[in-house]
C-alpha cells in the first residue's frame, strides 16, 4: 500500500505547487520586452473591470497604459499595490466616476493621463498620495468645476492639462492651482471661460505657459500684474475677445502671445498695451491687404526699430509689393507668410529692407512657379546672404526656373516638397553650394540631369521620394560627395545607368523602395565604398525564378539594414542560396510579403550579426523551413515569423537561436508546439502565438503546462487563447486530466482500497472479535516461549484428558464420566474447567493451557455443546493439534444423536469426524444399555490411554460405534444428503 499512497501524496503535493507558481503571461496586458517587469500596455481588451486588468501585473510595474477599454468606473485603491508606478495612462476609456481613494498609495507616480474619458468630477482627496506627480492630463472630459483643494496634495505638479472640458469659472481654477508652486504649464483651451476674473491674483510665479484658446472670453477682468510671470499666452479663437480687454493689463513680460481669431484690433492693441511687439504673433489677425499691413508696420515702427520675427500666417494675403513691409522695423531673423494666398515670390522683393533674415517660410500659399532670381536679369535684385532656411512646401509650384535661388546663395535648408514641380531647370539649383538638406519629394519630377545637382557639393540629405523618375542617368549624383541620405523611394525607376550612383562616396542610407527595379545590380553598389548602412528595396519587382548564383550585396560589408519586403506583384519567389553573401554586418532584415516558395537551408548562413528578422507573410502557403536554416543566427534577438504557414515548430529549425528574445509566431497553422524546441531558446522572453490553431488535446498538455509555469516567457494574451477544436474554451485551462487517465485509475483503486479497509476493519473487528482473539492466541502460543514449554510439559502431562463440555451436560459428566474414568480403578486425571481452571486467569488462556497440558481432549458433544462458543474454541485448538501437529488429541463423545446437517456447519468438526471415529453414548433406547455403556467406557478408557484409534468391533453394533472411511470426498456429499 505504501507505494501508491506515496504517489498519491506526491501528486497532491504537485497539484499544490501548481497553485503557487504563476505564469509569466498577463490576462489583459502586454509587457514591453525591452522594459521587463516595468512597462505594460493594456489596450483594447474589451474589459470593463480595472482590477481584472491590473491584478496580474507585477508590483514592480513602472508604467501602465490602459486605453480603449469600456471602463466606466475606477474603484478605491485600484492600484494600491503598485508602489513603484511612475506613469499611469488611462486615456480613451469610458471613465465617468473615479472613487475618492482610487489612486491611493501611488507615492511615486509622476504622470497621470486621464484624457478622453467622461469624467464629471474629481473627488476632494483623489490625488492625496500623489506627492511626486508632475504631469496630469484631464483633457477631453466633462469637468464643470474643480474642488478648491483638489491640487493641494500634488505640490510637484508642473503640467496640468484641462483642455476640452466644461469649465466656466476661472477664479475657481486659479484658486485650485494656487498651491502648485511648480506649475509651469496650464492648458485651459476649449472650455467655457468668459473671463479671467481672479480677485486674489493667485497665479504662481512658476506659471509660464498658459493656454486659453477657444474659450468664451469676453473680457480678461484680471489684475494689472496678472500676466507678470507668463511667457507664453494663447488667447486665440476667443472670437469675442476685444482689444479693450487688455486695458490696464501688464503684458510687458510676455515672450509670445497668440491673438488669432479674436476681436482684437491689432494696431489698437499695439498702441494701447505695453506689449513687446516682437512677441506678438500676427497670424490670423485680419491683415489681409497691404494697407492694413502697412498700418501694422507703422505701429510697430513707432515702438521699435528692430524686431526678430514677423509672423503673418493665416491672414489671407494675396499680394505683397516691394513697399508692403517697407515701413516695418528691421526684421533680423525670420519672416513667416505661411497659409496665405500669395501667387508669386517675386524673388522676395517685398523683403528688400529685411535682407538679413535667416529664415523665410511661405508654406501653404499659391505659388505656381519659382522665377529666376539672377541679378543679371533684374538690377533691383537683393541678395539674402544670411538666409539659411527657406520653405515653399505645400504650394502649387509647377516649374522652377534656372538660377531660382541665386539671391539666396547660402541656403542650408531648402524645402520644395509637396508641390507639383514637373520642370526643375537643370540650372535651378545653381549656386547653392552650402545646401545641406534639399527636399524635392512629392513632386512630379521625371528627369534628373547630370548637372541638376552639380553645385550641391555639401548636400547631405536629398529627398526625391514620390516623383516620377524612371531612369537614373550616369553621373546624376556625381558631385554629391557628402551626401549621406538619398531617398528615391516611390518613383518609377526601372534601372540605373552603370554610373548612376557614381560619386556617392559618403552615402549611408539609400531608399529605393516602391520603384520598378527588376533586379539588383551588384555593379552599382561598388560606388558606396563600403559606407552604406541602410538599403531599402521594398516594393520593387525583384523576382528570382531559378536558383542563380548571385550575391548582389557582396560589397556591402557594412550594411546593417536591408529591406526587401513586398516585391510586386509576385514576390521574390525564390531566395537564391548565396543571396545574402557578404552581409557580415547586417543587423536587420525584412523579407515580408514575398511569396517565397523555398528558402535554402544555407540562405542565412552569412548573417551571423543579424539581430532582427521579419518574415511576416513571406512565403507561399505552408512554409517548409529547412532544419538548420537559422543555424548561424546566433545573435538574433527578435524574430517575426508571423503568418508564414508554419505547421511545425521544431527544434531542428529554431533550436539554434540562443539569443532570441522575442518570437512572434502568430497567425501560423501549427496545432501544437514542441516544448523542447521552446526550451532550447534560453533567452526567450516574449512569445506571441495569437491566432494559431492550437488544439486542446493531450498533444498540448506539455505546452499548456509550459505556458502556465514558465517563469520567464511572456505568452501574449495567453488567457485569451481559444482552443481550436472548441473555440469557446480556453487553451490555458483545457482539461488535461483525461490525458492522465491511467494514473487516475490507479489512484482511484488505491484510494478505494484504503477507504474500504478503514470502513470494513471496524466491522470485522466487531463481528469476528473472538475469532481474531483466538487467532491471536494461536499465534502467540505458537511463537512464544510458553509454546515450547507447553510442548515439553506435554510429555509429562498434568492431565490425562481435558474434558470439554457444555454446562448443560454437566450432570452427565459428573455422574457418568467422572466416576467411570477417575474412580473405580481407572484413575485417569481429568481436567474439568469448573474445577481445575485457574481463578483469575483469562478463560482463553485457561483453555489453551488445559488443552496443551492434557494428553487428550474429550469433547462431550451435544446440541448445546455445538452452540457453545467455548467449545468451538476448544475443538479448534484440539483439532489444530490433530491436523497440524499430527497428534491425536481429540476424542469426540456424542451424548445424543446430532444431525449430520448440524455438524456440517462446524466445518472443522466435520473434518475431524471424517478423519477419526467418534463414540456415541448408548442411550436408554438401546436393547441392553448397561452392557453397551460398559463397552463405551472401555473404549473411551483405551482411547485416552493409548491415544490410538478407536477400534471398531463388527459384532458390537449396538455400541453404535461408527467408523467412517477417512478419505472420501463423496461421503462429504452423502452427509449432506442424509435426512
Ligand atoms: C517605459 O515607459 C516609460 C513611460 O511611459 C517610457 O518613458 C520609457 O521609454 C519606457 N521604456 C521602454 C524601454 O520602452
Ligand atoms: C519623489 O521624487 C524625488 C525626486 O524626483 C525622489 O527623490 C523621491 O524619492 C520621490 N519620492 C517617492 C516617494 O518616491
Ligand atoms: C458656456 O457658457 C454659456 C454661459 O456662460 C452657456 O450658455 C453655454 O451653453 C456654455 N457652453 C457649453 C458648451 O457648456
Amino acid at each position: 500500500m505504501a507505494n501508491p499512497t506515496c504517489q498519491l501524496l506526491a501528486v497532491t503535493v504537485v497539484l499544490g505547487a501548481v497553485q503557487l507558481i504563476t505564469s509569466y503571461s498577463f490576462k489583459n496586458c502586454i509587457e514591453d520586452p525591452r522594459a521587463k517587469g516595468k512597462n505594460f500596455t493594456c489596450i483594447n481588451r474589451g474589459e470593463s473591470n480595472i482590477s481584472a486588468i491590473v491584478d496580474d501585473l507585477p508590483l514592480s510595474a513602472f508604467s501602465i497604459v490602459i486605453a480603449i477599454n469600456p471602463i466606466s468606473h475606477i474603484p478605491n485603491r485600484a492600484f494600491e499595490n503598485f508602489l513603484n508606478l511612475e506613469h499611469l495612462k488611462l486615456d480613451h476609456n469610458h471613465i465617468s466616476t473615479i472613487d475618492e481613494f482610487a489612486f491611493r498609495n501611488l507615492m511615486k507616480l509622476r504622470s497621470l493621463n486621464l484624457s478622453c474619458n467622461y469624467i464629471l468630477e474629481l473627488k476632494p482627496s483623489l490625488f492625496e498620495d500623489l506627492r511626486n506627480l508632475t504631469f496630469l492630463s484631464l483633457t477631453n472630459n466633462r469637468l464643470k468645476m474643480l474642488q478648491v483643494n483638489i491640487f493641494s496634495t500634488v505640490p510637484q505638479l508642473d503640467t496640468l492639462l484641462l483642455r476640452q472640458n466644461f469649465l466656466t469659472n476661472f477664479s475657481q481654477i486659479a484658486q485650485s492651482v494656487s498651491p502648485l508652486r511648480y506649475l509651469k504649464t496650464l492648458d485651459l483651451c476649449f472650455n467655457n471661460l468668459t473671463s479671467l476674473n481672479n480677485s486674489n491674483n493667485l497665479l504662481n510665479q512658476s506659471l509660464n505657459i498658459l493656454y486659453l484658446c477657444r474659450n468664451n472670453l469676453i473680457s480678461l477682468g484680471c489684475e494689472h500684474s496678472f500676466f507678470r510671470y507668463v511667457h507664453l499666452l494663447d488667447l486665440s479663437n476667443n472670437f469675442r475677445l476685444p482689444t479693450k480687454a487688455f486695458q490696464g493689463v501688464d503684458l510687458s513680460h510676455l515672450r509670445y502671445i497668440r491673438l488669432s481669431s479674436t476681436a482684437v484690433k491689432i494696431v489698437d492693441f499695439l498702441n494701447t498695451t505695453n506689449i513687446n511687439v516682437d512677441c506678438v504673433d500676427f497670424s490670423a489677425t485680419g491683415l489681409k491687404n497691404e494697407s492694413l499691413i502697412k498700418d501694422l508696420c507703422r505701429a510697430l515702427k513707432a515702438k521699435v526699430q528692430r524686431m526678430t520675427k514677423l509672423r503673418l500666417c493665416h491672414n489671407g494675403i494675396t499680394n505683397l509689393t516691394t513697399k508692403a513691409l517697407y515701413d516695418c522695423p528691421k526684421i533680423t531673423h525670420a519672416v513667416d507668410l505661411s497659409h496665405n494666398r500669395l501667387k508669386n515670390t517675386k524673388c522676395l522683393s517685398f523683403l528688400t529692407k529685411h535682407n538679413n533674415i535667416q529664415n523665410f517660410s511661405a508654406e501653404h500659399n499659391h505659388f505656381i512657379s519659382l522665377p529666376s532670381c539672377r541679378r543679371k536679369n533684374r538690377t533691383d535684385m537683393v541678395t539674402f546672404n544670411n538666409l539659411e532656411n527657406l520653405s515653399y512646401r505645400y504650394n502649387r509650384i509647377l516649374s522652377v526656373s534656372c538660377y531660382a535661388f541665386s539671391n539666396t546663395p547660402n541656403l542650408k535648408w531648402l524645402q520644395l516638397n509637396i508641390n507639383t514641380i514637373a520642370f526643375l531647370n537643370r540650372k535651378a539649383l545653381r549656386g547653392l553650394k552650402k545646401l545641406e538638406t534639399l527636399r524635392l519629394d512629392n513632386n512630379l519630377l521625371t528627369d534628373l540631369f547630370n548637372d541638376t545637382f552639380e553645385d550641391q557639393i555639401n548636400l547631405e540629405i536629398l529627398n526625391l521620394r514620390n516623383n516620377q523618375i524612371s531612369v537614373i542617368f550616369n553621373n546624376t549624383f556625381l558631385n554629391l560627395r557628402k551626401l549621406t541620405t538619398l531617398d528615391l523611394g516611390g518613383n518609377k525607376i526601372s534601372h540605373f545607368e552603370p554610373l548612376g550612383l557614381e560619386g556617392l562616396h559618403s552615402l549611408s542610407k539609400l531608399y529605393l523602395d516602391g520603384n520598378n527595379l527588376k533586379q539588383i545590380d551588384s555593379s552599382l553598389y561598388h560606388a558606396f565604398q563600403n559606407k552604406l548602412r541602410a538599403l531599402d528595396l521594398q516594393r520593387n519587382q525583384i523576382r528570382f525564378l531559378n536558383e542563380t548564383d548571385i550575391s548582389p550585396f557582396v560589397n556591402l560589408s557594412k550594411l546593417s539594414d536591408l529591406k526587401l519586403d513586398g516585391q510586386r506583384p509576385y514576390g521574390l519567389t525564390l531566395l537564391p542560396r548565396n543571396f545574402f553573401r557578404g552581409l557580415r554586418s547586417l543587423r536587420s532584415l525584412y523579407l515580408t510579403d514575398n511569396h517565397i516558395s523555398h528558402i535554402a537551408p544555407d540562405a542565412f548562413d552569412d548573417l551571423a550579426g543579424l539581430h532582427f528578422l521579419t518574415l511576416i507573410n513571406c512565403c507561399v502557403g505552408v512554409a517548409q523551413l529547412q532544419p538548420g536554416v537559422f543555424k548561424n543566427l546566433k545573435n538574433l534577438t527578435k524574430l517575426i515569423a508571423e503568418n508564414m504557414g508554419i505547421q511545425n515548430f521544431s527544434k531542428e529549425v529554431f533550436g539554434n537561436l540562443t539569443q532570441l528574445h522575442t518570437l512572434q509566431l502568430n497567425r501560423n497553422v501549427m496545432q501544437s508546439i514542441d516544448v523542447d524546441a521552446l526550451e532550447n531558446l534560453p533567452n526567450l522572453h516574449y512569445l506571441d502565438i495569437r491566432n494559431t490553431p492550437l488544439t486542446c488535446t493531450c498533444q498540448n498538455t506539455k505546452l499548456q503546462n509550459w505556458t502556465l509555469h514558465n517563469p520567464k516567457v511572456q505568452v501574449v494574451y495567453l488567457y485569451s487563447q481559444p482552443c481550436q477544436n472548441e473555440r469557446k474554451h480556453k487553451f490555458y485551462n483545457f482539461d488535461t486530466r483525461i490525458c492522465y487517465i491511467d494514473l487516475g485509475e490507479y489512484l482511484f483503486i488505491t484510494t478505494a482500497v484504503i477507504i474500504a479497509l478503514f470502513t470494513v476493519s471496524p466491522i470485522l473487528y466487531v463481528k469476528l472479535y473472538w475469532k481474531l482473539k483466538y487467532s491471536y492466541y494461536v499465534f502467540r502460543a505458537w511463537f512464544s516461549e510458553q509454546w515450547r514449554r507447553l510442548r515439553e510439559e506435554e510429555e509429562k502431562c498434568k492431565y490425562d484428558a481435558f474434558i470439554s463440555y457444555n454446562s448443560s451436560d454437566e450432570q452427565w459428566v459428573m455422574e457418568q464420566l467422572l466416576p467411570n474414568l477417575e474412580g473405580s480403578g481407572s484413575s485417569f486425571k481429568l481436567c474439568l474447567h469448573h474445577r481445575d481452571f485457574e481463578l483469575g486467569r483469562d478463560i482463553v488462556d485457561n483453555i489453551v493451557s488445559a488443552v496443551y497440558s492434557s494428553r487428550k481432549t474429550v469433547c462431550v458433544v451435544s446440541q448445546n455443546f455445538l452452540r457453545s462458543e467455548w467449545c468451538s474454541l476448544e475443538i479448534q485448538l484440539a483439532s489444530y493439534r490433530l491436523f497440524d501437529e499430527h497428534r491425536d488429541v481429540l476424542l469426540l463423545v456424542f451424548l445424543e444423536p446430532v444431525s449430520e446437517r448440524k455438524i456440517s456447519t462446524y466445518h472443522r468438526m466435520r473434518k475431524v469426524m471424517l478423519k477419526k471415529t467418534y463414540l456415541q453414548w448408548p442411550g436408554s433406547d438401546c436393547a441392553d444399555p448397561t452392557q453397551a455403556q460398559d463397552l463405551f467406557w472401555n473404549q473411551l478408557r483405551r482411547a485416552i490411554r493409548t491415544g490410538g484409534q478407536l477400534e471398531t468391533d463388527e459384532d458390537e453394533r449396538c455400541i453404535n460405534l461408527v467408523t467412517e472411511p477417512s478419505d472420501t470426498e463423496t461421503l462429504d456429499e452423502t452427509y449432506y444428503l442424509l435426512p
